[in-house]
């Protein structure tokens, strides 16, 4: 593949297919509290690949979901810096859904507010990686 197409693929930061223990009472859609369980470990894996701290979630902002979810489904989550402050990592997050044959279409999104911890808990200057 020539560099520059490589360089135009965005790499997603969790990949779910969605089975049916994940619905909600439709048994059709997905809950949307499992969609939020995925946010943050997607959101997570995007922090790890910029910083070197322990850390923790502090807050969602902005959460919606603008699309349903199916039962098969695949779901690809997108994350990518938004903000480096001095204990905390922004991250925005970015939810598409595909299913076989089909284009994907943006079902949800989000921002999610990471806090560095030190071994006591408490909020510690953010080590980012080089
Ligand atoms: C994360 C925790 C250590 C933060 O401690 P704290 O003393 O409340 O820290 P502060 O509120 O002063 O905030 C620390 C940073 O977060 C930012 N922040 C806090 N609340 C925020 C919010 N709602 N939106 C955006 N940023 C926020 C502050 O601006 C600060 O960032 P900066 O240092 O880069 O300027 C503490 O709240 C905690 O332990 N929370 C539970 C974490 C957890 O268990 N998460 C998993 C959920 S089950």
């Amino acid at each position: 593949m020539p560099s520059q197409n490589r360089k135009a693929v965005r790499i997603p930061d969790l990949i779910i297919n969605m089975l049916p223990k994940d619905t909600n009472g439709t048994g059709k859609n997905v809950f949307g509290g499992v969609l939020m369980h995925y946010m943050d470990m997607a959101a997570l894996n995007a922090a790890r690949k910029v910083c070197c701290s322990t850390i923790v979630t502090r807050a969602f902002e902005n959460i919606l979901f603008e699309a349903p979810i199916h039962v098969g489904d695949s779901v690809y989550f997108y994350g990518s810096v938004a903000k480096v402050g001095h204990t905390s990592l922004t991250i925005e997050l970015e939810v598409f859904a595909l299913f076989t044959g089909t284009k994907a279409r943006k079902v949800a999104s989000a921002r999610c507010i990471f806090v560095a911890v030190d071994e006591n808990e408490r909020p510690t200057r953010l080590e980012m990686l080089n």
